[in-house]
């Protein structure tokens, strides 16, 4: 027997709507939440423009060094890339605002907060950038939008003449070595964030530079380390990649030789 039961023109014709509505409501979903994320879709300046068409990787190899650039050329320190509804500051004055003075008003990974919150807690493992939870204006005058995405830039920061002079580029350690005697001496931290700054920073700090001082101590000292780059190549200049961590494009090839130990006098 054909248990199949034919469906009424009324019951195909209701199936077909809701069908039709499903599928537009998903698509209105996907369009506003598009919309959402690219604020601005049609913004013709220049940084948009080589950001959507990707002419920046004509000149830098990565995204972090053509920031730099961006952020070395402006004359406040600070960018907006409206495609993406995103401001970039390497300004220490606009990164003290958001670490200190309106902390509250810059919260950070809210998306993930929203999906993570309950599990892992209100910023702990929280990768995701800063959001400026009401419309704000910044210290040198940049107007940021309610909702859109704020961001200091570290990278930047440490390659910027404003903060370190014409030489920045320069390997200084005696940058650091001011105080008294040539001691060491901390430099403002809304210079250099790299550990965070102002109410909330890195709860390793301490750990990491330990580590770093271990390995001074460790391999700097007894060893020579030379850079070879590919082949054994010379002259090479390391391609950074950008990341959570930062490493280098085919790793850094190097040539490690037993330094000869000088015997103090
Ligand atoms: C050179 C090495 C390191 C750098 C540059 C660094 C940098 C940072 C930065 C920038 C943040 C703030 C993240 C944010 O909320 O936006 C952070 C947070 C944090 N770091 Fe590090 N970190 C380093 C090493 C470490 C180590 C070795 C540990 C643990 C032993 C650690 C543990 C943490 C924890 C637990 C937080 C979260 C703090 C919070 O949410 O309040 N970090 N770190």
């Amino acid at each position: 027997m054909d248990d199949a039961v034919e469906l009424s023109w009324g019951a195909r014709c209701l199936g077909l709507a809701f069908f039709s509505l499903s599928i537009f409501s998903v698509a209105l979903g996907a369009v506003l939440l598009l919309v959402r994320r690219w604020p601005n879709p049609w913004c013709g300046c220049h940084v948009c423009r080589a950001y959507l068409t990707g002419s920046w990787a004509k000149e830098f190899t990565n995204l972090a060094d053509w920031y730099a650039h961006l952020l070395r050329e402006s004359p406040t320190g600070t960018v907006q890339v409206h495609v993406l509804g995103c401001t970039v500051t390497a300004n220490p004055a606009n990164v003290e605002y958001m670490l200190k003075t309106r902390f509250d008003n810059f919260p950070k990974g809210r998306r993930f907060a929203a999906l993570l919150g309950d599990l892992l807690g209100g910023g702990i493992f929280n990768f995701d950038s800063k959001f400026c939870a009401a419309a704000d204006v910044l210290p040198d005058g940049t107007y940021v939008d309610g909702e859109s995405r704020v961001m200091y830039h570290p990278y930047a920061m440490g390659r910027m003449p404003s903060i370190w002079g014409a030489d920045y580029e320069k390997f200084r350690p005696d940058r650091w070595l001011t105080g008294p005697g040539g001691s060491f001496a901390l430099v403002n931290l809304y210079k250099y964030p790299v550990f965070q700054a102002g109410l909330r920073v890195c709860l390793g700090k301490e750990l990491a530079i330990t580590e770093m001082k271990a390995v001074g101590v460790a391999v700097v000292k007894a060893f020579d380390v030379d850079v070879v780059g590919e082949n054994g190549r010379r002259g090479w200049a390391p391609t950074f990649v950008p990341g959570l961590t930062a490493s280098i494009s085919g790793g850094l090839p190097v040539r490690i030789k037993r330094a000869s130990m000088q015997t103090a006098e």
